[in-house]
């Protein structure tokens, strides 16, 4: 039997509610408060979570951690990529992976092309530099869905996957993948399996514990390892 991971749901931040101000042109469309707005309180529970990460996952350079929650609209896209500039922020270089084929929204988060991605770096012959966005802000590069007409299980259970993790960590200090829910898609479990760390995104009033419970169980049968969760209060 797979010991216990200990540092199961230690990393417990709120995320409060963004903010309710009007909103600028820049931040209506892509809800990226730790670009629009650094100096709020919820960037700063952004660098905080940054900040356990680091500690969680022993300081360790080169990881691919994966964001998933136990159902659907519970936050996952706009928690990783709210954590994903705050760590670009940090001078960190960051890749995000959007694995969510069946519902890519990473690329209007960021308002980028998605007319190539992870799809087309999967079944075709085609290195990580003609796929990958550069971004605005620092070193984070995105990498989005691709074409979603594939079948996401069949795709990401591919040894390709494994294969292509190994190769981004000669060029990113950290990968985030955005996934969709882990209690409902396989290729979410595949996911788990392969990267060095899960945290779960539970949404106050949408999750509840049974499916957390679920999700956790899901991990462990995944030989994932299930670092902490964040607390989205939206
Ligand atoms: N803390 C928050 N404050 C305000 N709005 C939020 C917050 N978290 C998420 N939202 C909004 O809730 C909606 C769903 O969020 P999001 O797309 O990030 O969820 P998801 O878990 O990725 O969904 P899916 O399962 O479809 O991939 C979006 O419109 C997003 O802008
Ligand atoms: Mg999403």
């Amino acid at each position: 039997m797979r010991k216990r991971n200990t540092n199961s749901y230690r990393l417990r931040v709120r995320v409060l509610i963004f903010s309710k101000r009007k909103p600028t042109p820049t931040s209506k469309k892509r809800n990226l408060v730790t670009f629009t707005n650094p100096n709020s309180l919820i960037s700063d529970q952004f660098r905080t979570i940054r900040t356990n990460l680091h500690f969680l996952t022993e300081e360790r350079k080169n990881k691919v951690l994966l964001i998933t929650s136990t159902g659907k609209g519970e936050g996952k896209s706009t928690i990783t990529a709210n954590l994903a500039v705050s760590m670009a922020q940090q001078k960190e270089r960051v890749l995000l992976i959007d694995a969510n084929l069946r519902e890519a929204s990473i690329h209007k988060i960021f308002k980028v092309s998605n007319n190539i991605g992870l799809t087309d770096l999967l079944t075709r012959q085609l290195n990580l530099e003609e796929v990958v966005t550069k971004t605005e802000f620092g070193n984070l590069d995105v990498l989005t869905s691709g074409a979603i007409s594939y079948n996401p299980v069949e795709l990401l259970a591919n040894s390709t996957v494994k294969e292509l993790f190994k190769k981004i960590m000669d060029s990113y200090d950290i990968v985030l993948i955005d996934s969709p829910s882990i209690n409902e898609f396989t290729e979410t479990r595949v996911l788990a399996n392969q990267c060095d760390g899960v945290v779960l995104v539970l949404n106050r009033g949408k999750t509840d514990i049974e499916n957390t419970n679920e999700a956790s169980r899901i991990i462990e049968l995944s030989h994932g390892k299930l670092i902490g969760a964040i607390f989205n209060e939206k």
